[in-house]
């Protein structure tokens, strides 16, 4: 796939590989020399339909199948029939047999089970084996496959989706969708590897989208992996023993090169190893950054692509302290004395203005800044255009607030007067999952107001849904609304998510913004059965 999901572009050409049993040999050995213990894993029952295009037999309706040309989750998974458990206890035994570790990996993440409820088969073997849902055939699925590998003299791991339908009784579970599913892991006494999106996924982006290469979205700097505590405060000291630690994943939907996953993975490793040795101190970041910069060289020296977007510069918006618009902050790891900016659209040179605190925004305006030493550029340059309405900087409170993996920047992101990239949305949106946006903005005293504009995105891969419903609802005493605007899903559709929603020149101080969660998605979309995204940005009120 070239450019983002939504786009659906190919390049043709042909992907994929495979590692002979040497090349695994080679692998373990090696590792084992450095002291790391490489834990395979081997997907089931979903993300099988590379497996099922090769072995049809082994799906609920026999295929064919074609190998997955865009990423995402799909629909077709093992079928828990005999056949297929003997098959894949096969390939575990072969995976087994070349891989030492304690732990086999299986997966476990992300199973439609729209097969599972249409196919005789399964819901024989519901029937057959007292499962009152499919959640629970799941559990069968991993449960039969544990003691396969526990009479092998290994232990499964998988990911938290194995806590639905009930835990494996000896399974480890690797916490991705948040750390709840390990805090609950953890005090079912089961052991735990945290590895939540919101600070361990690594294909996010590490510097600003517009300067990075396309990645999976999600806003991860190296200050918000050093700032991951894997042994999360709900745990009684007992209870945390059983985190094992923690994992950064980096999938490569947007990675073609060993060279690009370096990239992504450093500097931000070196922030993970200290969480994970236990001497991370995320109020002391600026020390570590420092420790870190030293290691730059060594990097260079052994030739390791890097990132260096903490030299960039990178931007934050702040709630101004006269309640007159926002507060811009700019800063870089280095000299951020050396910053210079301009607000008239030119490009910044060294005798720009120079940067010292933030700066405020009050009206639409474009503003580009670089940072130079001695008359030369060291950075890109940035460019942030701000757009203006009476919402901007305005007190905004939120009903139901964002889920963590986005919501950096808070609020104050749906007033901040940037509009979200639609392509990178990395960050400047805000993700609700499974819940509406009902957002509430004060413009301080009465206001004739003519529209309301609201930005939404769609992109069905990452199981973001535009919202069923957006409303608009005015108020004088921040007590009693009345509706005033509306539009459904089709019109939502119709304007590709730039929703202008249009008010009768009404007067009103206080402006409510309700955007439906598509709520389950639906059988035959990507995601199906589970809570869809909803991302908002900007609210306007002109
Ligand atoms: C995962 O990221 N699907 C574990
Ligand atoms: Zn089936």
């Amino acid at each position: 796939m070239v450019g983002h999901y939504s786009d659906q572009k190919f390049d043709d050409k042909r992907y994929g590989g495979f590692y002979t049993q040497d090349d695994i040999k080679e692998i373990v050995a090696y590792a084992n020399q450095r002291h790391i213990t490489v834990v395979p894993e081997i997907e089931m029952p979903g993300h099988a339909v590379a497996a099922l295009a090769a072995y049809p037999e082994y799906s609920c309706t026999g295929g064919p199948f074609e190998v997955g040309k865009i990423w995402g989750v799909l629909d077709d998974v093992f079928c828990p029939k005999d056949e297929t458990f003997t098959f894949l206890e096969n390939i575990l035994s072969e995976v087994i047999d070349l891989f030492p570790s304690k732990y086999i990996h299986i997966g476990g993440d992300e199973c439609p089970k729209v097969r599972w409820k249409a196919c005789p088969k399964c819901q024989q073997r519901m029937k057959t084996e007292n499962l009152k849902d499919e959640h629970e055939l799941q559990s069968y699925f991993i449960q039969r496959i544990e003691k396969f590998v526990n009479a092998k003299g290994r232990k499964i791991i998988g990911w938290d989706e194995i806590l639905e339908g009930g835990l494996a009784p000896n399974a480890a579970v690797m916490s991705w969708r948040g750390t709840e599913g390990g805090i609950a892991a953890a005090k079912e006494k089961h052991y735990v590897v945290m590895s939540p999106g919101s600070h361990c996924y690594f294909d996010h982006y590490q510097g600003e989208p517009k300067n990075e290469h396309i990645a999976f979205g999600g806003y991860t700097p190296v200050e918000k992996v050093y700032s991951f505590n894997p042994t999360p405060k709900e745990l009684s000291a007992d209870e945390a023993q059983y985190i094992l630690g923690a994992q950064a994943n980096l999938w490569t939907e947007y990675i073609e090169t060993p060279s690009h996953v370096e990239y992504m993975i450093f500097p931000r490793m070196l922030a993970l190893s200290e969480v994970v040795w236990g001497t991370s101190n995320p109020e002391k970041f600026a020390d570590f950054q420092n420790r870190m910069i030293q290691h730059f060289d060594i990097f260079d020296k052994k030739g390791i692509n890097y990132s260096k977007s903490i030299y960039q510069i990178t931007t934050k918006v702040k709630p101004s302290t006269s309640g007159n618009g926002i507060l811009f902050e700019l800063k870089s790891a280095n000299n951020s004395n050396g910053i210079r900016y301009t607000t008239d659209g030119s490009n910044p040179s060294s005798s720009s203005i120079p940067y010292s605190n933030p700066i405020e925004i009050t009206k639409g305006q474009t503003l580009k800044a670089a940072l130079f030493e001695n008359d030369k550029q060291k950075s890109a340059t940035i460019e942030q255009r701000f757009y203006w309405s009476n919402a901007v900087g305005k007190k905004i409170t939120l009903v139901h607030q964002p889920h963590e993996n986005y919501s950096i920047g808070g609020a104050l992101t749906l007033v901040d007067g940037i509009i979200g990239n639609r392509s990178k949305f990395g960050r400047d949106w805000l993700g609700f999952l499974g819940k509406d946006l009902n957002a509430t903005i004060d413009l301080g005293k009465p206001e004739t107001i003519n529209k309301v504009t609201l930005c939404v995105l769609e992109s069905q891969g990452s199981w973001i849904y535009f919202p069923k419903k957006i409303e608009v609802l005015l108020s004088n005493d921040g007590q009693n609304f009345e509706s005033v605007a509306q539009l459904n899903s089709s019109e939502i559709k119709e304007v590709k998510g730039e929703v202008v929603l249009d008010v009768k020149s009404m007067k009103a101080q206080y402006v409510k913004v309700i955007a439906t969660n598509l709520g389950k998605i639906q059988d035959g979309n990507p995601g199906a059965g589970s809570e869809a995204w909803l991302f908002v940005d900007e609210i306007g009120v002109e």
